[in-house]
């Protein structure tokens, strides 16, 4: 048995932030954050947490499979910005949807959330622990960046992408292999200082911005380069696939040219690499999962399509996914 993907939607908010209006109160221009970045644009949530984001996205997968909330029996929420510490914003999705079957848990592993959820789900199905799964990778960035840093605000962008997984008996499609990789020693470089059982919130955590994303961007960027190309070229490896044989790199959308440098390792020409970042910016856990979404709604993934999932965020968690592609658009 096999874990496959057999529906997928994505949720942004509609308003819509450009590099210019960065410029309006910071030293910045749209030609430097375009050219170091790729990103022309992102989309900010004005009001509701990041379970919002996932509700409508998830209402649409139900109704791709013609599904009731209660057919689900476990949802999986990626992110680093849950709409609180506790209760899980899965628990929260559970009740806005009415998913009175599910249960389900929150999963921290930053930009690799689907990643890491993808692999956790997938072998949640075929150990037979749950059928239905609701994988969510969802962020609400401007919830913790800081505007007056113009060396990470304008990187990020909110938004949420949600897969339904179910078991397949042909062992041919689905979700086949991951290499999934950790190294706790690059915490330092990108992370949340305050607001944890480290240093709990607190007027002087507040007064010193600690409650925002610091990222030291060059060191990031070096480490995501090689992370990010290397487990790429690792899956590609050991599963006997090819430039030619390989439809798609979906890659977490962090840096262009982090994208490009990956892709240049597969050997991969560029109409095979899904690119968004220029549309919204890093959406954290959400990037790969609308990627996808994006993708199947213009009819661009076909059944027994190799896709590679690549990511590398914070942790510093990384990882790479092969999966074959398993549904048609027209069947839903
Ligand atoms: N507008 C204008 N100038 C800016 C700027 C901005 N928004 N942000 C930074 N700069 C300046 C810096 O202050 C620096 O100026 P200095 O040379 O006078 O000190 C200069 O631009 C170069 O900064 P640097 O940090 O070296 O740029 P970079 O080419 O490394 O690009 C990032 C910065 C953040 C885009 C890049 O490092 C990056 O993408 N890092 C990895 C992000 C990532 O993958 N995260 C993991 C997943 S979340």
């Amino acid at each position: 048995m096999k874990a496959y993907i057999t529906a997928v939607a994505h949720y942004v908010p509609p308003d819509v932030y450009d590099n210019h209006w960065f410029s309006t109160f910071l030293d910045t221009s749209d030609e430097w954050i375009r050219e170091r970045t790729g990103i022309r644009e992102r989309r900010f949530l004005r009001e509701g947490a990041t379970s919002d984001m996932i509700v409508p996205a998830a209402r649409e997968v139900l109704a791709q499979r013609a599904m009731q909330p209660s057919d689900i029996d476990c949802i999986i929420v990626c992110t680093v910005t849950p709409d609180q510490f506790f209760p899980s914003t899965a628990a929260n999705v559970q009740r806005k949807l009415g998913a009175t079957n599910a249960w389900g848990f929150d999963l921290n592993a930053a930009c690799s959330g689907f990643v890491y959820g993808l692999w956790v789900a997938a072998k949640l199905i075929e150990a037979g622990g749950a059928r239905n799964v609701l994988l969510c990778g969802a962020d609400k960035m401007s919830s913790i960046i800081n505007f007056e840093d113009r060396t990470t605000c304008v990187l990020f962008g909110d938004g949420a992408g949600v897969v339904l997984l179910e078991p397949g008996d042909d062992e041919a499609y689905g979700v086949q292999d991951a290499i999934i990789r950790m190294d706790g020693e690059g915490g330092q470089y990108l992370y949340m200082p305050a607001g944890g059982s480290l240093r709990p919130p607190s007027y002087e955590t507040v007064a010193n911005k600690e409650h925002y994303v610091f990222q030291d961007g060059q060191t990031v960027f070096k480490a995501a380069v090689v992370g990010m190309a290397e487990v790429s070229a690792e899956i590609m490896e050991r599963n006997g696939l090819s430039a030619e044989t390989v439809a798609w790199l979906v890659p977490h959308q962090a840096n262009l040219r982090i994208i490009d440098a990956t892709a240049r390792r597969m050997g991969l020409s560029k109409d095979k690499v899904m690119v968004n970042i220029d549309r919204y910016g890093n959406t954290t856990a959400a990037t790969i999962p609308i990627c996808l979404s994006e993708l199947y709604q213009a009819g661009k993934l076909h059944r027994g399509d190799n896709i590679i999932l690549a990511s590398f965020g914070a942790g510093y968690t990384w990882g790479s996914l092969w999966l074959r592609w398993a549904i048609e658009r027209t069947q839903v």
